[in-house]
């Protein structure tokens, strides 16, 4: 069989069971029509707390979903309202270091566009590479640099996965892939309780190390602000589907050679539990204000 055949049936079969890991989902909670999608990361779980009437449904249990091999990824799919505004939390990612394809690290995501929903929510841990950014601050992405070494989207292409009239093409552009009009939501947002959100661009890498310091000097010259091992292929998977995407990085650890110390997954870990309160808050004040932004564009 040629390579690009087999490539054409992973695709398919990863939009097959993204219908049927949809199915299941909609069976659990026929009522909740989520549309925006959260992916909360490590140390950032205990936002999905914000969900009224919530039913949590185990990755485990959803056919074909990845399981979560790391401690601080707690892997429930959790269905709810905020203010009368259905949402999706994914509450805990799987990540290409733990030996997940391209496919399984995208899959969720895709399951989120089976369920409709038109905007994502991205939130990670990542290592402040800036002069300036500081442990426990929230920052949004402006923009990313792929340097995990993999797309999501190699192979033939699959168009069925569209959320919007016009997306899931083979091509399409990345310019803007961080939402202006919801980062600007965002930063109005987070003044209105006193907390500036600072824009950065993201770097991801595939870990499972963290960097060496000659790494960070040379993304900080590639003009990175933040270094971490996820989101981005949701990202692009999600731009390929027509969703609309807020990243948020909460900055566990200065990356490495920044800090006297050397890094370590719980201090990431730890970090991350200490903004959740205030990513819960934000979450919850920027859900129904994304939701008159997706009325209000609708058919744009
Ligand atoms: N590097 C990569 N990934 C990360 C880091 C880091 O410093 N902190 C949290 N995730």
């Amino acid at each position: 069989m040629p390579a690009s055949c087999k490539v054409q049936n992973m695709q398919t079969k990863q939009y097959e069971q993204a219908v049927k890991a949809a199915a299941y989902l909609r069976q659990q909670a026929p009522d909740v029509k989520p549309r925006i999608g959260i992916v909360l990361g490590s140390g950032l779980g205990a936002a999905a707390g914000i969900l009224k009437d919530a039913v949590r449904v185990p990755y485990a249990a959803i056919p074909h979903f990845p399981q979560s091999t790391v401690a601080g990824h707690s892997g429930q799919l959790v269905l709810g309202s905020v203010a009368g505004v259905d949402v999706a939390i994914l509450q805990g990612r799987v990540h290409f270091y733990e030996g997940y394809s391209p496919q399984e690290v995208t899959f969720p995501v895709r399951v989120l566009g089976q369920l409709q929903t038109e905007a994502l929510i991205l939130t990670n841990a990542a290592g402040g590479i800036r002069p300036g950014l500081r442990v426990g601050q929230l920052v949004l992405l402006a923009d990313h640099i792929n340097l995990q070494g993999f797309h999501p989207l190699i192979g033939p292409n699959e168009p069925r996965f569209a959320v919007r009239p016009g997306a899931g093409q083979r091509f399409f552009d990345m310019t803007g892939a961080y939402d202006a009009e919801l980062r600007a939501l965002a930063q109005r947002t987070g003044e209105s309780m006193q907390l500036p959100l600072e824009e950065g661009v993201y770097l991801a890498v595939s870990g499972p190390s963290f960097e060496t310091p000659a790494e960070i000097r040379a993304f900080q010259r590639l003009g990175a602000d933040l270094v971490g091992m996820s989101t981005v292929p949701e990202t692009i998977v999600a731009r390929h589907m027509g969703m609309r995407v807020l990243g948020l990085s909460c900055v566990t650890n200065l990356a490495a050679g920044l800090a006297e110390t050397t890094l370590s997954h719980e201090e990431v870990f730890e970090a991350g539990r200490s903004v959740e309160a205030r990513l819960a808050t934000l979450l919850q004040r920027l859900i129904p204000q994304v939701a008159a932004v997706l009325e209000q564009t609708e058919g744009r």
